[in-house]
């Protein structure tokens, strides 16, 4: 019977002749999974046999991973925000610049005053991953999540009962704001949005894992990837409560275009950003202004 060690050595080699990037990483995590352990049982454990049953459900896993089929996919499943979360086909995989958008979410909901229910909206929530990870951290919230893919409400609503947090997170199935009308939400003290943001240009220059296996509508915002902000930022202003705060995940070389159409929106001061782990600017926020008249204010501030 093989062992832990050699089964991982060998299906490591083959994902790495299969082109797969972090094979041993990839191979580990698919044992894992097989053989119900941690990574770190598997190192601890590295002698221990592997039966046949499992080594052949481990082989159904390497073949759909070798054909490149996104590990997230193939295990059904990932982790965001330190949170598990039920990816399957069909939905957007998390990815971890989502959590810098959160982490400020997370950050300026703390600064408010504890007593009052903060109102989250989380435009195109996908796998439920920022509006579950809000609600889980921030217990004074509670989260309106929308989504135009049916299927994404279902495994949101089912992601946020696994993490406890089902009863403050209202899935919403629609168009960007409308399903939020029909319901009858409250205005909201902060939108957060993760929208789809990829141009047709740069679509092509996407990993063939991400084209092949991800939904489309997820990723794609017309000729220049902005199409999705732009809706959703002339929207929200009849969405948000005077001094709320927008928080809108961007492309790369996106953010000055998405500042300027916040500002000449008109409602909108106070702007910042982030940038992610690889110095790109990946978070842009926003106040909405009380009136008018503070938006002149700041704009004679800044000139
Ligand atoms: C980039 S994914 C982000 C998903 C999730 N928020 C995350 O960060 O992993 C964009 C999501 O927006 C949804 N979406 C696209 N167009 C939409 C629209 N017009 N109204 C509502 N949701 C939309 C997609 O179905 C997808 O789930």
């Amino acid at each position: 019977m093989q062992r832990i060690i050699d089964i991982l050595a060998l299906s490591a080699d083959y994902l790495k002749a299969k082109g797969i990037p972090q094979p041993r990483r990839n191979a580990e995590l698919l044992l894992c999974d097989v053989l119900g352990k941690s990574r770190l049982e598997l190192y601890l454990e590295h002698d221990r046999p592997v039966t046949e049953e499992q080594l052949s459900a481990l082989r159904e896993l390497m073949r759909a991973r070798a054909a490149h089929k996104p590990l997230q996919y193939v295990l059904g499943k990932t982790e965001f925000f330190s949170l598990p979360f039920q990816i399957p086909e069909g939905v957007f995989i998390p990815r971890p610049e989502t959590e810098l958008l959160v982490e400020e979410v997370i950050r300026h909901i703390r600064s408010l005053p504890e007593s009052q229910e903060i109102i989250v909206y989380d435009v195109g929530t996908g796998s439920g991953c920022i509006a579950v990870s809000v609600a889980s951290n921030v217990p004074n919230c509670r989260v309106y999540a929308s989504d135009i893919s049916a299927k994404a409400i279902a495994v949101a609503k089912d992601n946020a009962e696994r993490n406890g947090v089902g009863e403050r997170v209202v899935l919403l199935h629609g168009d960007l704001f409308a399903p939020y009308i029909e319901h009858g939400a409250p205005k909201a003290d902060v939108i957060a949005s993760n929208p789809p943001y990829i141009s047709e240009e740069d679509w092509e220059s996407l990993p063939e894992e991400v084209r092949r296996f991800e939904p489309r509508e997820s990723l794609l915002a017309g000729r220049k990837g902005l199409e999705c902000l732009v809706r959703i930022i002339a929207s929200a202003t009849s969405s948000l409560k005077p001094g709320g705060k927008i928080f809108l995940e961007v492309g790369q070389g996106q953010r000055e275009e998405v500042m300027a159409f916040l500002q000449n929106a008109y409602k909108y001061i106070d702007m910042a950003s982030r940038k992610d782990y690889n110095n790109i600017e990946r978070v842009v926020i926003a106040t909405f202004a009380a009136s008018g008249e503070e938006c002149g204010a700041k704009e004679k501030r800044d000139r």
